[in-house]
């Protein structure tokens, strides 16, 4: 007969066979920290009900172009800790941090130097570096998969009447150097989304929506581990509070003011502009 002293062992025992290791040493943690939480907590029936329909709805404000499980283990800072814990550290190789429920689509193929604001509207702004392998190494071909919102803080698939599709995305290949360099506009802060189940949980718990300015990188090369990061505006507003805690001190950048004509010349623009300088050091596979 199962007991309340019972009840924990013969759950974890229920999966004894489960044929694949690892998938019955994650449900036995799960089940322990499920089963340790609802007793420290002596979990109520309302508040079990309460989270169940929670989770229901956060499921059904899911769709094609929007994902509300992704949300909230991100105000969680479960998607944080995934990333870190997960983090092969080779010293000085690029950090890591949440991809975000905003890589939705395939960015469309730009040449270098392109710009990937569309709209037009925002600052004028550059982004370049290097991506290289941790030894130094430059990386021909690396591949950069880049996305952003606008400068009203949207992204195209969040207003598609406004914006076209893949506006503030790109996929660059860097040159044979492992150089890279685009257009864009400086980010701007801006609200996760509100108006679903994260968005109550949020405002239940006094906090603010809102993430500091950023633009997102996938960056990937032949024989190397893929990084997903994002590069931060320093100065900006937020970068102490980040709604999804993704924030890490080496991936925030000076977006410097420049009105250097030979710098604006050698990007093809005209008038003062900022200049985000960042290189990505990606680990051997
Ligand atoms: C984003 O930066 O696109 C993002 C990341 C986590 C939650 C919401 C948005
Ligand atoms: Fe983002």
């Amino acid at each position: 007969m199962t007991t309340p002293a019972t009840v924990t062992e013969e759950a974890v025992a229920s999966l004894r066979a489960t044929a694949d290791p690892r998938l019955r040493d994650v449900l036995t943690g799960l089940i322990r920290h499920l089963h340790a939480f609802a007793r420290e907590t002596r979990l109520t029936h309302k508040e079990w009900e309460r989270a169940v329909r929670f989770l229901t709805e956060t499921g059904q404000t899911c769709t094609e172009t929007r994902q509300e499980f992704i949300l909230l283990s991100d105000v969680l800072g479960l998607s944080m800790l995934v990333e870190t814990v997960n983090a092969e550290r080779t010293p000085g190789a690029t950090e890591s941090t949440v991809l975000g429920p905003f890589h939705l689509t395939e960015s469309p193929v730009r040449a270098l130097g392109a710009d990937i604001d569309l709209v037009g509207g925002g600052e004028p702004c550059v982004v370049s570096g290097r991506v290289v392998s941790a030894d130094g190494t430059p990386l021909p071909g690396a591949v950069l998969d880049v996305w952003q919102a606008d400068a009203d803080g949207y992204y195209d698939v969040q207003r598609p009447d406004v914006q076209p599709p893949g506006n503030g995305r790109g996929l660059f290949a860097a040159d044979t150097e492992g150089r890279f360099w685009f257009r864009t506009c400086v980010p701007s802060p801006y609200p996760i989304p509100t108006d679903g189940p994260v968005g109550e949980l949020l405002s239940a718990t006094g906090r603010h929506p809102y993430r500091p300015a950023h633009i997102h990188f996938i960056a990937s090369a032949d024989g190397h581990t893929p990084v997903t990061t994002h590069i931060f505006v320093k100065g900006g507003d937020y970068l102490d509070s980040d709604a999804v805690l993704a924030v890490r001190e080496s991936l925030v950048k000076d977006f410097a003011r420049t009105e250097d004509p030979a710098l604006a010349k050698e990007f093809g623009i005209t008038g003062p502009f900022r200049h985000a300088r960042f290189d990505l050091v990606l680990e051997r596979a």
